[in-house]
This record gives C-alpha cells, structure tokens and sequence, in this order.
C-alpha cells in the first residue's frame, strides 16, 4: 500500500492576505460595489456554508448528491481514471462517493486535492491517505492561475463539483475551461457541477432562506474585512438580499445599506462611503441550461461524452474530454 502524501503550496500565507487586500480596495472604491465570492469562506463562513447545503430550500447540494450516489459507478466506468482531481475541494462526502466508485473499478491509485485553503486541505489530505491508502499530492492553489501545478501522473478524472463554476462570469468560465483544457491531456475527463435554470421563485428561496443562515452568510464576509483588515462594518446595517438577473441568468446576492453611512478600513487606510440604499454586490451564481454547459466547453476545447440529472432535473452533472 502506497500512501505517500505530498502538499504543493502554490499560495504562500503572505499572498491571500495581498489579494484580499487588493480586492477589497479595488471592490469598494469602484462606482458598482462588489467583492469577490471567494472571501465568504473563513472558518465561520464555511460553517454557515455547510448549514446552507442542509437548508430545506437550498437544494443544489441534495440534487448533487442524488446524482453521484445512483451514477457513480457509471461515472468511474466512463471516465476510466486512476487519478481524482479535486478542484476546490469541499466535503469529502462527494470525494468518498467518487474514490469509492473509482476504487470498485480497481484502478484508484491517486487522490489530487486542490483548495486555496492549506489548512482544509491538509486534513481532508491526511483523511483520504489514510482511509483509501492511495498516493494523495495536494495543491495549495487558486483555480485561475494554478492549475498548471496539477502532477501530470496518471489518468485523470478532473472534478469540479457543487456548481462553484456558477460564481464566475461567462468570461471567467471560459478562461478557466481554456486554462484547464491546456492542462488537460487526451486521456483526462472532466466531470463538472452545474445548477440548472428553474423557475424563479425557487432559485429565489434557495438565496434567501426563512431561517435566515444565506443572509447570515452572506453578511460574514463583512466580518471577515472587520476581522482581517480592521474595518468597522456594522453587520446590522445592511440588508441581505437576493436577485434574478435575468439577462445574465445569474443570481446576484447584495448587502444593502439601510442607511448612509461611512466605514473605515484601518490596515487599507481606507474611508467608505455608502449611500442610503447602495448595495454591496458579493456573489453571483450563475444557472445553466444543458445546451449552454455543452456549447461554453466546446468554445473551450472539450467535448461531451455523457451527462446525468437528477429525478427532478435541478442539476446537471457533465462528463467531457479535451478533443485535442
Ligand atoms: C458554493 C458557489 C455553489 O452559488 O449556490 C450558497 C454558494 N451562496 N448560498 C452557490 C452559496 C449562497 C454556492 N456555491
């Protein structure tokens, strides 16, 4: 039994808290407001995050599940990989449910976890490595300027899971597909999440939940500036809120101010003004049709080779393959 275990930082401490700071100048200081998703997530966000999956109206995370639980023995057999990759690595409930399948095929000799997070990773390393007893080489990086640090070794099954695709633009989709695609070879597949286009009063609760956790959610990101870079943020000033832009097919969630007021970010040296009303825009998730999904990874270079839904086709699980 194998179970070397290696860990690539390609993210050195010192850089999440340089982007962070980047991006929150650069977000706040523009006339439309916005910050990028990836900050909800410290360690009380990824709480409310898992608390989110098991929300009776968030129902991404079940319809995902009810996917891979049935399909993931077709999946192993498809892909025909001896490598899971993990992009964002997430809950290992999803990761077990598709090394247990690869493993069933007899093939399973290496886990790549991939996560901005060192810490998560680290664990969800040790974990994998000694249940399955398989090589497993984590990835401290970032999805849009790391993939290339993925170990080339073995077949590939890259998964992307959970719709995380879903906070990019169209034009960060399709440089992340370009980009993976580049690291991809012939034999790799890909196996991607996506949440599909419903009617909106559904999408609508699955981001503005009664029990309110998405709007707790939604304002920790303020407490994470609080916290990290001095800001005085007062959480109950602002407003959760949860849009359908229809042109764009994405939700958008916004803090809103109730009221005008300034806030200060004492390590950017930072004063910022809102107005009575402004919102804060902090996420998009983008919804997707089958026919968008199959076009937007042929612009890419990928090709589909087999797609699953769930009983109550919410979610989309697609398996492509560079065609080059
Ligand atoms: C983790 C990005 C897939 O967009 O549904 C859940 C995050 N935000 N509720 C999503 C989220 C608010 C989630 N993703």
């Amino acid at each position: 039994m194998t179970t070397a275990l290696t860990v690539d930082v390609r993210i050195k401490p010192g850089d999440r808290r340089a982007l962070l700071e980047r991006d929150v100048r650069e977000g706040l200081t523009k006339e439309a407001k916005s910050l990028p998703a990836v900050w909800f997530y410290d360690e009380r966000g990824s709480e409310l995050f898992d608390e989110i999956t098991r929300l009776p109206e968030y129902y991404p995370t079940r319809a995902e599940r009810a996917i891979l639980v049935p399909y993931a023995d077709e999946i192993a057999t498809a892909a025909k990989a001896d490598t899971l990759v993990e992009l964002g690595s997430g809950t290992s409930e999803k990761t077990r449910t598709l090394l247990d399948a690869m493993a069933r095929t007899g093939e399973l000799v290496r886990f790549v976890p991939f996560d901005v997070s060192e810490e998560i990773l680290r664990d969800a390393a040790r974990d994998i490595a000694a249940a399955y007893g398989i090589e497993v080489s984590a990835v401290v990086g970032d999805f849009n300027r790391h993939l290339d640090a993925i170990p080339r070794d073995g077949r590939r099954l890259v998964a992307f899971l959970g719709s995380t695709i879903g906070n990019f633009t169209p034009t960060q989709r399709n440089r992340f597909y370009v980009d993976l695609d580049c690291n991809m070879d012939y034999e790799d597949r890909l196996l991607l999440g996506t949440d599909l286009v419903k009617p909106v009063p559904r999408l609508l609760a699955a981001y503005d939940d009664s029990a309110g956790v998405t709007a707790a959610f939604n304002r920790n990101v303020l407490s994470v500036l609080n916290a990290e870079l001095g800001g005085n943020f007062d959480l109950d000033a602002f407003e959760h809120v949860a849009v359908w832009n229809e042109q764009e097919r994405w939700i958008e969630m916004r803090l809103r101010a109730r009221t005008a007021q300034t806030v200060d970010l004492a390590s950017l040296d930072l004063r910022v003004h809102f107005e009575q009303g402004e919102t804060l825009l902090t996420e998009i998730s983008a919804k997707f049709t089958r026919g968008q999904v199959q076009d937007e990874l042929w612009e890419a270079g990928f090709v589909v080779d087999q797609t699953w839904t769930d009983p109550d086709g919410d979610f989309l699980l697609t398996l492509a393959r560079p065609y080059c």
